[in-house]
């Protein structure tokens, strides 16, 4: 039995098609092994969305390469964004790897691996307007937490995103699929179900949209949780932020990327919205679903920035007060619209922008975190924390981590009432109440 590992990189959606390579490669007689050095495929399932994620993989690249001069016969592949993106420079030019396999084609991998093991290089990059993989059971360990992947690739183009261009066009899985998989895994025991998509809630199976998903996941066992990750603004209906406030066990928690707080550098994104619309969906949402939290995505300096644009940044982060952010300087990304414009803000003014956005960010989480002091909120445990084996760590809908003492009437995987009774930056920490 050959044995495989694969190391992953990137989005959720890069974790949930390691669990289907996973499962395609079991099902043809490969071991999962998470120790690199003791195996005969090492597959790395990589990411091209910044610059800095190429590098990384680069450089690990490097180092796996010496292991295969002492051990010629080991075979090394490369997965996901970075194949598409890279294609046969990553075999020819730097002759590093000996299969490059693209999201679409992860059900030709036993046929390539063999390949490989008699010497052949191959590559499969073709991106498809049908593949979901729906019909593939993901390898999962058991425990409390999975992603499924309802849809796949994005329709959207962002000017500065390489996503549409290494996974293709958007497609869905059928709901009925869908549902059926959240069955498998309540009968397993799981509490928490993530649907994954560039794009989630532009999610379309034969007119079952997004809301419909999300009612008919919700049902089927009340005590999964379901989370979704990730929604564009373009496509946050009414009847989507309704679903959420009709089912207690969907989260109350949205992450709505903003990208930038300014009208013309979101036209120049193509990010099909203005400021003015954004904001009016959020307080849509806080009336809809009462207490429910965001997150976002920024991105600093992008091409024209100017210090105005950049303050109308700080300036929409202050009135939605987010719960969490992911941020990011802007990394010029071959192939795209953006690709074309010139990159014209300093190095050094971005990094500024960036820490301007990370140290805004950091104040108004640990305020928010403050105000909840005193109140309860339902936790699932999810293990003991890490610091302390006497106290129990779970996570809030709203997706904040809570750790509170340990007590023998209740286990991992059990939903608990805490109280909050005080709070750093990143944790919450209570008693059961
Ligand atoms: N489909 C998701 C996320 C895609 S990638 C969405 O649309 O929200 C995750 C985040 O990476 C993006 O939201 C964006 O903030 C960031 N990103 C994408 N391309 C980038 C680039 N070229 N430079 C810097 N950040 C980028
Ligand atoms: Fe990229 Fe925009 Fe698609 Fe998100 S919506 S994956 S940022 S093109
Ligand atoms: Fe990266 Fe591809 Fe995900 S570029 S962010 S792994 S879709």
């Amino acid at each position: 039995m050959a044995k495989v590992y694969i190391e992953t990189y990137g989005c959720q959606m890069n974790v949930a098609d390691t669990e289907i390579v996973m499962g395609i490669l079991s099902q043809n007689g490969y071991e999962n092994i998470q120790d690199a050095s003791s195996a005969d495929v090492i597959l790395l399932n990589t990411c091209s969305v910044r610059d800095n994620a190429e590098q990384r993989i680069y450089g690990r690249l490097n180092n796996l390469n010496k292991l295969k001069k002492d051990n010629p016969g080991l075979v090394l592949g490369i997965l996901g964004c970075m194949a598409e993106r890279l294609r046969q420079d990553l075999i020819e030019e730097k002759k590093a790897v000996d299969l490059v396999v693209g999201p679409d084609e992860y059900r030709r991998l036993p046929e390539f691996i063999d390949h490989a093991f008699g010497g052949e290089k191959g590559i499969g990059v073709r991106l498809s307007r049908t593949e979901t993989y729906e019909d593939i059971a993901p390898y999962r360990e058991d425990g409390l937490q999975a992603w499924i992947s309802v849809m796949r690739g994005c329709d959207k183009f962002c000017s500065f995103c390489v996503v549409p261009f290494t996974r293709g066009r958007e497609r869905s899985r059928t709901l009925s699929s869908i549902v059926s998989e959240i069955e498998d895994l309540s009968a397993r025991g799981f509490r928490e179900v993530t649907l994954l998509g560039q794009n989630v809630n532009s999610y379309n199976d034969n007119g079952n949209d997004f809301a419909d998903l999300l009612d008919a996941s919700a049902g089927v066992d009340r005590n999964i949780r379901i989370r979704y990750t990730t929604s564009h603004p373009q496509d946050l209906s009414d009847k989507l932020l309704h679903t959420m406030a009709e089912h207690a066990n969907i989260c109350n928690y949205i992450h709505l990327p903003v990208q930038s707080g300014s009208n013309r550098i979101l036209e120049l994104m193509n990010r099909t919205y203005t400021i003015e619309h954004y904001l009016g969906l959020i307080e849509k949402a806080r009336k809809i679903i009462p207490g429910v939290s965001f997150s976002t995505d920024i991105i600093a300096g992008f091409p024209s920035e100017t210090i105005d644009d950049h303050i109308m940044t700080l300036d929409v982060m202050r009135q939605v007060r987010y719960d969490g952010a992911y941020m990011f300087k802007y990394s010029p990304r071959e192939g795209t619209k953006a690709y074309k414009m010139d990159d014209d803000v300093e190095e050094e003014i971005k990094l500024k922008r960036l820490n301007d956005i990370i140290t805004l960010q950091q104040s108004i989480s640990r305020e928010l975190n403050q105000e909840l002091v005193g109140r309860e909120e339902v936790v699932l445990i999810e293990g003991k924390s890490k610091k302390s084996d006497k106290h129990f760590s779970g996570r809030t809908g709203t997706n904040k981590v809570v750790v509170f003492p340990a007590e023998d009437h209740f286990t991992i995987g059990d939903y608990v009432n805490v109280k909050i009774e005080r709070v750093t930056s990143a944790t919450l920490i209570g008693s059961v109440v």
